[in-house]
This record gives structure tokens, C-alpha cells and sequence, in this order.
């Protein structure tokens, strides 16, 4: 019986979308033998209804020293981390020489901010390689992961932190209980542990399936969030939508007490209990919505593929492998996907092997149609690639549901 990570309770399986990849490991054609595949399956939990992966490959073999995603590949996303920064320097960091850690910093995107503000700082992230390309951004890092041992390494070194933050880093690590309590010891008495992730709520709705992928180990709701800080004398005292990724929640979290929990956190949990958001009927219409899409989305591109169109696909996301591989996407289906992260040029995308090609091979000779992994990114990318609709190219999106966009 599989464990629910937060409460011990007992997970439910309630998604299943069989053998998948690592979604940030591309790879090169003679990789392609020994490929990396697990079962990547849904449960949620009796006891605290958190839902989460059941199954988790090795974080080592995810968050490797090549680990490509960088975070300041979207302006969009460097603007929202550039005003987060400005906004939590405001908030949070007005006391005396204050002290922010920061969790799955990536490249910096964040952190440079307030270090050219002056504030001391440490990001904490895995990657070796991003945490060399930080520090060339005058941000100071270091290249492990958090879990309580290392807060109590950073205490030691550098005192508490009278801030924590984790943006989509959160919802990545399936040890959660060593991080909470690591947050516990670092944190100082009246500071805040802030973190946003993906929102189950905005998940389900969009019919947003591939947000599920191995690096993905819980989507929380407010309630779930609630439940698995409660153990740690930790509570949610505000919380607010983003409109990033899709559909996300920043939570500040604060010790028991120390704040008074404000009406955001009581109307959206009334706002949960509404919408059922965890209730079986609401997953069990979910994965018939989903399926929907496996079978919608193929047929498209086989009809477009059959009329003597080419097709080709625009982000090479993590989310991506869930679609291409839960709905058999071929290189015979989309002849390639364009991306602006040199380290996923020239290689496969896990499991499915489309070919990477930066985005001036799109430019170059424009296609019939662009099916947009990075829909996330929509409005930056639709505006960069204005000249493609405009010459009469169809964009392809398929969350919440399969259908062509103009330009
Ligand atoms: N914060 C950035 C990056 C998110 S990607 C953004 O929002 O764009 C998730 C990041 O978390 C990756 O850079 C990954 O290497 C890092 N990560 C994974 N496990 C971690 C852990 N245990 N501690 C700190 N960082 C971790
Ligand atoms: P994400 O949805 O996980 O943030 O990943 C977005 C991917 O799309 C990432 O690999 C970078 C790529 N991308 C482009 O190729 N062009 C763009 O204009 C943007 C915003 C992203
Ligand atoms: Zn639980």
C-alpha cells in the first residue's frame, strides 16, 4: 500500500498515465537505448487529501548538474520574479541586515534583484551548472539540496532567515516533511516561509493533464497546503491567485499565531469546499476530459498530416513529454519542436524523440501549424511570432480542450 508523503494516510490511485520519461531529460540518439522510464501515477490521499505522484524517481536523477529548464527563458516569467522580489523586499525584509534563502533558485532570476539591492542572501539549488551561471549574476548560491540537514547548516553558518522562498520548487520535493522542518530551524520567529505552485484548482479546470509529470510530486489546494504545514506549527496567514503557469497560488506562511490569518485564506477555503475540489467525482470528470484530449489531439494531427500539412510543435516544456508520450505523438505527427534553451537544441525530447531546433528554424520556413506546448507562455510567444499567423499559420492549443487559434 502506498503512503500518502504528508499525513501516512493512504493514497487512492486516481490517475494513471503509464510509462513515462524524465520530462527534462533530452536526450542524444545514442541515449535513447538506455532511456529512463517510470510509472507515472496519481493518488490521492484518504487522511489529508493531498494529491501527489505515487511513484518518484530519484531526485538525483532528475536535478543533475545539466539540468536544462531556465527560469529567465520567458521575459514574462523575469518580470514576475523581478516585482515578486521588489514586493517581498517590502514585506518581509525591512528589519536590520534581514537574511533571505531562497529554494530552487535556478539561474538567479530572483535572487539578483535583491543582491543588487545589497540583501544578503543563499539560493539553494541542486544544479551545479545554475549555480555557476548565478553567481555570474552576482547571486550566491549553493549546489545541494534543501532538506533539514542543510538548514541547519545555513543556521550555523549565517544565522535564521527572516525569509524563505520557493517558487515551483515546492511542489518538487518529495521528502517534504525534512523540508518543513528544516524551514522550522531556519526560520526566524516572525518571518515567512512564501511559495507558489501550480493551483489543483486551476489544474482541473483547464483540464491541464500535463502539469502532471515526474517533477511534480504534489498539487496542492489551500486545504491539502494547510494540513501538511499544521505538523510543523506553520499556517497559511494570506494567499493569492498568480496568473503564471497557468493558474498558480503564492502562500505566506507564518508560526502559529504570529500573524492573524487573513480573509483570503478563510474565503478561498470556503471558495474549496464549494467546488469539491478534491471529491473523486471531480478527478473521475477530470480523467474523462483528459482522454478526450488523447484521442482529440492525435486524430488532429493525423488529419493535418494526411492533407499534406506540416506540423511542427513550439516549446520543448517539460509539460510537453506527458502530452506527446500519454498521446503517442510521433516525429511522423510534428517534424519538430522549437525552443530557446540551447542545452535542449539538437537533442530528442524524452520518450517521443522530436527533434529540438532553436526558433529561427521555425522562422525560417514557416509551417501550416504550431502545436503550443509552452500555452503557458501564449501571449509572449503568439506576440514573438506575430509574422507566423500573419502569414496564415494556425496555432494548435489543447488545454482546456483541442482547438485551433488565430494568431
Ligand atoms: N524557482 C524557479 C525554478 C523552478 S524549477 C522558477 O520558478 O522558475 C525547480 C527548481 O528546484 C530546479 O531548479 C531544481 O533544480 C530545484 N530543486 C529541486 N529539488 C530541490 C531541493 N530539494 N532543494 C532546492 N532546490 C531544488
Ligand atoms: P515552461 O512552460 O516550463 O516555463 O517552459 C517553457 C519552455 O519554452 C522553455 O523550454 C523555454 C521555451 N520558450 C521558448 O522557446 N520561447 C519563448 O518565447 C518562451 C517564453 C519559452
Ligand atoms: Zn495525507
Amino acid at each position: 500500500m502506498e503512503r500518502c508523503r504528508c499525513c501516512g494516510g493512504v493514497l487512492e490511485k486516481v490517475l494513471d498515465f503509464g510509462r513515462m520519461p524524465l520530462a527534462d531529460r533530452f536526450v542524444t540518439p545514442d541515449e535513447v537505448a538506455d532511456e529512463y522510464f517510470f510509472d507515472l501515477t496519481v493518488g490521492m490521499c484518504t487522511g489529508c487529501a493531498m494529491v501527489q505522484l505515487i511513484n518518484v524517481p530519484e531526485p538525483e536523477l532528475i536535478f543533475r548538474s545539466d539540468y536544462p529548464y531556465r527560469s529567465s527563458g520567458s521575459i514574462r516569467m523575469a518580470e514576475h520574479f523581478a516585482a515578486t522580489a521588489r514586493t517581498l523586499a517590502a514585506r518581509e525584509l525591512t528589519g536590520q541586515d534581514p537574511f533571505v534563502v531562497e529554494l530552487g533558485s535556478n539561474d538567479g532570476v530572483m535572487l539578483r534583484v535583491l543582491a543588487e539591492e545589497g540583501i544578503r542572501h543563499l539560493g539553494v539549488e541542486p544544479s551545479a551548472g545554475l549555480v555557476e551561471l548565478s553567481a555570474r549574476r552576482g547571486v550566491r548560491s549553493v549546489a545541494a539540496f534543501f532538506d533539514h540537514d542543510l538548514a541547519l547548516r545555513i543556521r550555523a553558518d549565517h544565522g535564521r532567515a527572516n525569509l524563505i522562498y520557493a517558487a515551483n520548487t515546492m511542489c518538487h520535493i518529495a521528502d517534504i516533511g525534512s523540508v518543513l522542518s528544516g524551514i522550522d530551524a531556519l526560520l526566524t520567529d516572525d518571518g515567512a516561509l512564501v511559495f507558489e505552485d501550480p493551483y489543483l484548482g486551476d489544474i482541473l479546470r483547464g483540464t491541464a493533464f500535463d502539469q502532471i509529470y515526474d517533477e511534480h510530486v504534489f498539487y496542492f489546494t489551500l486545504r491539502s497546503a494547510q494540513r501538511m504545514l499544521a505538523p510543523h506549527g506553520l499556517e497559511v496567514s494570506h494567499v493569492e491567485p498568480l496568473d503564471v503557469h497557468g493558474g498558480e497560488l503564492r502562500y505566506t506562511v507564518t508560526r502559529r499565531g504570529r500573524r492573524p490569518v487573513d480573509t483570503t485564506v478563510t474565503s478561498l477555503l470556503a471558495a474549496e469546499d464549494d467546488a469539491e475540489l478534491t471529491d473523486p467525482a471531480a478527478l473521475a470528470s477530470f480523467r474523462r476530459r483528459v482522454e478526450e484530449t488523447r484521442e482529440r489531439l492525435p486524430t488532429l494531427l493525423r488529419e493535418l498530416r494526411s492533407a499534406g500539412r506540416r506540423v511542427v510543435g513550439y516549446g520543448a516544456t517539460a509539460k510537453s513529454a506527458t502530452v506527446t508520450n500519454y498521446c503517442g505523438i510521433t516525429p511522423e505527427l510534428i517534424e519538430f519542436v522549437c525552443d530557446s534553451t540551447p542545452a535542449k537544441q539538437g537533442r530528442l525530447t524524452p520518450g517521443a524523440h522530436l527533434p529540438v531546433v532553436a526558433p529561427e528554424t521555425f522562422s525560417a520556413h514557416y509551417p501550416d501549424h504550431a502545436v503550443l506546448f509552452a500555452w503557458n507562455h501564449a501571449t509572449e510567444i503568439i506576440g514573438n511570432e506575430s509574422a507566423f499567423a500573419a502569414g496564415g499559420g494556425q496555432w494548435i492549443v489543447y488545454v482546456p480542450e483541442v482547438r485551433m487559434i488565430a494568431g
